[in-house]
C-alpha cells in the first residue's frame, strides 16, 4: 500500500487525549475542535489532510467536497454510519475505523441488558427510589436453561455468546459468513433465521445496519417468536423495527427489551423508551474509560501505519 502523507489533522468529536498525544509526538498538527456547527466545519475542513470523528460529526458528501485536502477519515469506533463512505471513496479519501477497541465494553453492556431485563433491575430501582416497596410486580426469570439467539457472530456477538454460556444458557445464532464449524468452536449452534425465531427466549442483534439487516426484527419475525421473548439491541437502531417492537410489548408477546441504540438518537419515539418493560441507555455501549482509551490509540496508531504505507485492520 502506498503511504499517505499527512500534516494536519482535525479531531471534531470528543476523542480520548491519547490520540492527540500519539499524533503530536510525530510532529503532526492536531486541532481538537468539538461541537462545530455544520457551517463551521464546512468552513475549516479544507485546511486539513485528515479528520477523526466519533459519532456526532456527520461526514456528509458536502463535508467531503469541502475537504479539498482530505486524504484520510478515521472513526474512533466501529460503525461508520455517520460517514458517507461511497462519497469519500469516490473522492479518493481512505476511511478507517477502530474495530476492536470497544468490543468488550459493548459485550458487557449487552450482558447487563440481558440480566437487567430479566430481573427488572432498572424498573424496581426506579420504583424504590420513588418510595414504592413493590416485590410483586418484578418477578423475573432465570437465564439458566433458556435459549439465547445471537444474530451476527462477529467480534461482539461471539463474546456475548461465551459470557452467556457461563449462565448456563443455550446459545444459538445466525451469521451468513461464519461457518457452522467456526460457530461450534465458541459454543454457538448455527441455525437459519427461520429455525431461530420459534426457539429463542432471548434475541440479541450484533450486525451492522445494512439493507439486509434493516428491520430484521419486525412484526412478521416477532410473530414467529415464542410469547415472552426478550429483544436486546446494542448494535444499531433500525435493526429492530421500533413500531413493531412497541406493538409486541403492548400486546405482551414480547416480555421485555434492552435498547442502547435507536432509529433516531436521541429517540423521538418516546413511547418505546417509556414502556415499563424496556430497559434503555443512551448509546452507552462504548462509554467506558477502557473503550475510549483503546479506540483513541487504535485510530491514531493506524494513522501512523498508513503514513508508513503499512496495512491496517479497520475498514
Ligand atoms: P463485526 O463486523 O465484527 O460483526 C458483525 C457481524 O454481523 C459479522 O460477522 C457479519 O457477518 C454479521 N452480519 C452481517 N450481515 C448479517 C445478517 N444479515 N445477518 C446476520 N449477521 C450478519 O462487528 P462488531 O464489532 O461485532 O459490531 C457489531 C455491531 O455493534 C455494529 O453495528 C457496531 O456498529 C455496533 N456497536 C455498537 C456499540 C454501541 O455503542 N452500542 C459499540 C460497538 C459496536
Ligand atoms: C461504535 O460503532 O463503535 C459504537 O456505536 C460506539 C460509538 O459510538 O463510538
Amino acid at each position: 500500500m502506498s503511504s499517505i502523507k499527512l500534516n494536519s489533522i482535525l479531531i471534531s468529536d470528543p476523542v480520548n487525549n491519547a490520540a492527540v498525544e500519539i499524533l503530536r509526538e510525530r510532529k503532526l498538527q492536531v486541532d481538537v475542535r468539538t461541537g462545530l456547527a455544520k457551517e463551521q466545519l464546512l468552513e475549516i475542513i479544507g485546511n486539513y489532510d485528515a479528520l477523526i470523528v466519533r459519532s456526532v460529526t456527520q461526514v456528509t458528501k458536502e463535508v467531503i467536497d469541502a475537504g479539498r485536502n482530505l486524504k484520510l477519515i478515521g472513526r474512533a469506533g466501529v460503525g461508520v454510519d455517520n460517514i458517507d463512505v461511497p462519497a469519500a471513496t469516490a473522492a479518493g479519501i481512505v476511511v478507517i475505523n477502530a474495530p476492536g477497541g470497544n468490543t468488550i465494553s459493548a459485550v458487557e453492556l449487552t450482558c447487563a441488558m440481558i440480566l437487567a431485563s430479566s430481573r427488572y433491575v432498572a424498573q424496581a430501582c426506579a420504583a424504590l427510589k420513588n418510595g414504592v416497596w413493590d416485590r410483586k410486580s418484578y418477578t423475573g426469570n432465570e437465564l439458566r436453561g433458556k435459549t439465547i439467539a445471537i444474530i451476527g457472530l462477529g467480534r461482539i456477538g461471539r463474546e456475548v455468546a461465551t459470557r452467556m454460556q457461563a449462565f448456563e444458557m443455550r446459545t444459538i445464532g445466525y451469521d451468513p459468513i461464519i461457518p457452522a464449524e467456526a460457530c461450534a468452536k465458541f459454543g454457538v449452534q448455527s441455525l437459519s433465521l427461520e429455525e431461530i425465531w420459534p426457539q429463542a427466549d432471548y434475541i440479541t442483534v450484533h450486525t451492522p445496519l445494512i439493507p439486509e439487516t434493516k428491520n430484521l426484527i419486525n412484526a412478521t419475525t416477532l410473530a414467529k417468536c415464542k410469547k415472552g421473548v426478550r429483544i436486546i439491541n446494542v448494535a444499531r437502531g433500525g435493526i429492530v423495527d421500533e413500531d413493531a417492537l412497541l406493538d409486541a410489548l403492548q400486546s405482551g408477546h414480547v416480555a421485555g427489551a434492552g435498547l442502547d441504540v435507536y432509529l433516531e438518537e436521541p429517540p423521538r419515539n418516546t413511547q418505546l423508551v417509556q414502556h415499563p418493560k424496556v430497559v434503555c441507555t443512551p448509546h452507552l455501549g462504548a462509554s467506558t474509560k477502557e473503550a475510549q482509551d483503546n479506540v483513541a490509540k487504535e485510530i491514531a496508531l493506524q494513522f501512523l501505519d498508513l503514513m508508513e504505507g503499512k496495512k491496517v485492520q479497520g475498514i
